[in-house]
């Protein structure tokens, strides 16, 4: 295993040249929006003002000359090289200010991000009838509709086996939307709008003739729709049929970007793989028909507002991160806890567990965020790589420091927000004498500079008492006690951000209780998104979608991570297979999760917080 360690995955990336961006299109004038700046949509009435977005502005004709910037020239080309720092400085800082938000009607959403629409596409939904296209791409989609975030010139392409009229497959999508939709109710008007862009292409993924009819289908759609040669292949059914698509569409060009424009673009869905060797190989067969710069592997955590703000958390101020590191940081806690059990995905989840499911990309992508060194820019790849770095220098665990620092766990029947329900054996589709782990907790540790002797625990499970995800950093205690008299213990500080639901960040901190003598106790500051910004967060798939449009893969998983993951879990997985199961089920649903996770802290004097 330690050889297939930080080697360069099926496809190397980070060299890639940047995206060959497709001949600008000429489109509507009043929709190409100024390069970084607000995209002047001049939007149908009927659509309504994009929610967390800011109201749309105005966009000024031209840049506004910058104070203290060198005077305009008229043709950019002719611009002097900068000679010296200071000349970069300035001319960088010109274009930062020229492109800065321009004064906005509504201060409630001051600072928010201005956004851009995508270019004419059309969006083709492989797997348009399972569950994952109705519960989440296609609300995503009606939402970025609604919301204006989605080009005139667009259309939807579901692709299914099986056999629906266009008109029938609307209502079922209409249905569904009724259920699912993030916005309530579907309004009419707006959905009649995006549910005449969308279209049913009926055709196994295993017949040529469904990938020829589909490249002629969307010939079709560039004249009738202006589209434009540009597409977004989503790739949203069973992890089986990923290569097989992949293929299919290469095999009749549809991965071919065009001169005159056209780009092309691949998006997957997890579990990328379901283990390291067949994330190598499905990585491979991508590769060969898509360049990396065009595949989109989504995890979707990495689309949660509050995980985005992790970064502008970390990079955006000053004060934290002097302090995030070895010398204060005593050790994190990363938790996902769930109350639902495994609803109806049995079949799925004997196949997977919860360190496919989830260690392998959730929480690894939820650790690198935390650990990460600040990238020199939020390009895609300038992010990606710092991320991967934390992935490599996470030591791979040898079969006895698997027993030792990891916690398999399965939930028997137990009781949830006062119901009773059922053990994981009794579930449909799983095995009565099941040895799937349903909680999986580890201890893990980072060997660079910045993190060297911290532990970092990880821990996620089903049929927990309540939904809740969570960073904690625990802070060292203070080097000298000064208040060891104070009647109360004072605890050392504690940062907690809160992924969701409540989504927030808390700080925790000793002051002084009130009165003549010295007494310490906790306190905590609380920041709460829902009482800072009075706009409700889009939902990941929103983010994710939009940006994959956008041609912005900064919040996609990239061939090497995926690989570096597999790499972390794999010998978990393997010792596993030869180590005796633990006594499952082996903890009741509505519990916290096994003892073994607790004992896992005890030993080192620490304890999981309480959520
Ligand atoms: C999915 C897992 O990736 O994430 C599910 O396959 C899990 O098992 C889900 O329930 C959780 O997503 P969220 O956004 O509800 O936290």
């Amino acid at each position: 295993m330690a050889a297939t360690r930080g080697r360069p995955g099926a496809s190397a990336t980070a060299k890639e040249p940047a995206e060959a961006a497709p001949a600008p299109v000429a489109a509507p004038a009043k929709r190409e929006p100024a390069e970084g700046a607000p995209a002047p949509v001049a939007a149908p009435a009927k659509r309504e003002p994009a929610e967390g977005a800011p109201a749309p502005v105005a966009a000024p004709a031209k840049e506004e000359p910058a104070e203290a910037a060198p005077a305009p020239v008229a043709a950019p080309a002719k611009r002097e090289p900068p000679r010296t720092m200071r000349d970069l400085r300035l001319a960088t800082e010109s274009r930062r200010r020229a492109a800065a938000p321009k004064p906005m009607e509504n201060p409630l959403r001051e600072g928010l991000r201005l956004e851009r629409v995508p270019d004419p596409a059309a969006f083709v939904l492989f797997g348009a009838t399972g569950d994952l296209a109705h519960r989440k791409v296609i609300p995503a989609l009606f939402q970025l509709w609604r919301t204006h975030l989605l080009p005139h010139e667009f259309t939807i392409v579901a692709v299914g086996r099986r056999p629906y009229t266009d008109e029938a497959f609307r209502s079922e999508i209409k249905e569904s939307l009724d259920a699912f939709s993030r916005v309530q109710p579907v309004d009419q008007e707006t959905w009649d709008d995006l549910a005449s862009r969308i279209v049913y292409h009926q055709g196994d993924f295993a017949d040529n003739g469904t990938y020829q009819r589909l490249s002629e289908r969307l010939e079709q759609l560039d004249e009738t729709c202006g589209t434009r040669g540009n597409r977004i292949f989503y790739l949203a059914t069973q992890p089986s049929a990923f290569a097989e698509i992949v293929a299919g569409l290469g095999r009749v060009g549809l991965d071919h970007e065009r001169r005159d424009g056209g780009w092309r673009r691949v998006v997957i869905e997890k579990p990328f793989g379901h283990d390291l060797d067949s994330a190598v190989v499905l990585n491979r067969e991508v590769g060969k028909v898509f360049r990396e710069r065009q595949v989109y592997r989504i995890d979707h955590y990495l689309g949660k507002e509050t995980v985005r703000n992790l970064l502008v958390f970390r990079f955006g101020n000053g004060i934290f991160e002097p302090i995030w590191n070895r010398r204060h940081i005593d050790h994190v806690q990363i938790t996902v806890a769930e109350s639902i059990g495994i609803e109806g995905r049995g079949a799925f989840y004997e196949e997977t567990g919860a360190s496919r499911d989830f260690l392998q990309n959730h929480l690894l992508q939820l650790l690198s965020l935390v650990a990460m060194e600040p990238p020199a820019t939020f390009e895609a790849d300038a992010l990606r790589d710092e991320k991967v770095k934390v992935i490599r220098a996470i030591p791979e665990m040898t079969r006895e420091q698997v027993a030792h620092d990891v916690v398999r766990g399965q939930y028997g029947p137990g009781w949830v927000s006062a119901k009773p329900v059922k053990g994981y054996r009794e579930e449909p589709s799983v095995n009565p004498a099941s040895e799937t782990e349903t909680y999986v907790a580890a201890r893990l540790t980072i060997d660079d500079w910045r993190w060297s002797g911290v532990p970092f625990y990880l821990r996620m499970g089903k049929r927990l008492p309540k939904r809740a995800t969570e960073i904690a950093i625990q802070f060292k205690e203070v080097p000298h006690q000064l208040f060891k008299d104070s009647a109360s213990d004072p605890e050392p500080n504690l940062l907690a951000m809160r992924i969701q639901p409540d989504e927030g960040i808390m700080l925790r901190f000793g002051a002084k209780v009130p009165g003549l003598g010295v007494d310490v106790r906790n306190v905590t500051m609380d920041f709460t998104y829902g009482s800072a910004f009075s706009v409700d967060s889009p939902d990941a798939y929103e983010t994710l979608i939009l940006d994959a449009l956008l041609g912005d893969a900064s919040l996609f998983t990239r061939a090497d991570e995926v690989e570096e993951a597999w790499s972390i879990v794999d010998p978990i997985i393997e010792a596993w297979s030869e180590q005796t199961v633990p006594d499952f089920p082996n903890y009741e649903a509505g519990t916290w999760g096994p003892e073994a996770a607790d004992d896992l802290l005890a030993r080192e004097g620490r304890r999981w917080r309480r959520i």
